[in-house]
């Protein structure tokens, strides 16, 4: 697990779009796992201007939404397929289409879940997946308790996450859905490179157990210390918690520039 410690939390955006271009740049149908919540917006808006400034474009490539409440209207401006679309698929070049989600109004919830974890595997599996973290631990809405080996499917948020998310529904908590369908941690997992972003002193804690805890179901996010290549992006605030922050920084400094991330 490499862990960046950036200055000025807008170059987080800057460090994840050079990887996410460069990829592009190799595989144009590269397959992108999006996230959606504030921590990725600076990584949508450098793309987006790099893509109005003809520098990378989004036209052979796809895309795999984390996660989606349960039963929001398709209108409903907080469902994630239209955070989504809003933040960033409709300000590229994306192909109609190109961009999936998990449905979150299915009346057969196994059978949409099914569906989902098949097309990702028919589109051969996702090449980078951006990732938040909650401040319970959770990626995609694997709340603490998740299997570790789990696939997409149903969940129920827990308490802590919907009063962390009541901001997007005029701070009214009892208007946040009670579940969601999400990405599972195997499949998450089974992406090939997957970067990590957090910010702000109210994700610290959860920074401490991703990076340096012991692998736990309580905290789901500490599955990514077993997998091959993630790139964890943070703030001072966020890393203030961990014991090696000069270690990190000392590595990252003396990395070759032709490297990335
Ligand atoms: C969003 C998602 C969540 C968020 C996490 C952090 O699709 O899967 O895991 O990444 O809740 O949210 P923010 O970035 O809003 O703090």
């Amino acid at each position: 697990m490499e862990v960046v410690i950036l200055a000025d939390p807008k170059d987080i955006g800057v460090v994840a779009a050079d990887a996410i271009s460069a990829l592009v740049d190799r595989k144009p149908a590269a397959v992108l796992g999006l996230a959606t919540g504030s921590s990725p917006l600076s990584i949508y808006d450098e793309l987006v201007a790099r893509c109005e400034a003809g520098l990378l474009s989004f036209r052979q490539a796809r895309g795999f939404t984390l996660d989606e409440y349960v039963g929001l209207p398709v209108d409903h401006p907080q469902r994630y397929r239209n955070v989504i679309d809003t933040a960033f698929v409709t300000r590229v070049d994306f192909a109609p289409g190109a961009v999936l989600g998990p449905d979150g109004q299915a009346t057969d919830i196994p059978a949409a879940c099914a569906a989902y974890e098949n097309a990702i595997r028919e589109a051969d599996g996702v090449d980078l997946q951006i990732l938040g973290i909650g401040t319970d631990g959770h990626i995609g809405f694997n709340e603490p308790g998740s299997s570790l080996a789990s696939r997409t499917r149903i969940k129920t948020l827990t308490r802590q996450t919907r009063v962390d998310n009541a901001r997007f529904f005029d701070d009214d908590v009892e208007s946040v859905p009670t579940h969601c369908l999400t990405q599972g941690l195997a499949t998450i997992m089974a992406a090939r490179h997957v970067i990590l972003v957090a910010t702000g002193r109210g994700k610290a804690e959860a920074v401490h157990h991703l990076v340096e805890g012991p692998v736990s179901a309580m905290w789901p996010a500490t599955i990514l210390q077993h997998h091959p290549h993630v790139t964890v992006l943070l703030d001072g605030a966020a890393a203030r918690r961990l014991q090696l922050v000069d270690y990190y920084r000392e590595t990252y400094m003396s990395k070759p520039d032709w490297q990335g991330i």
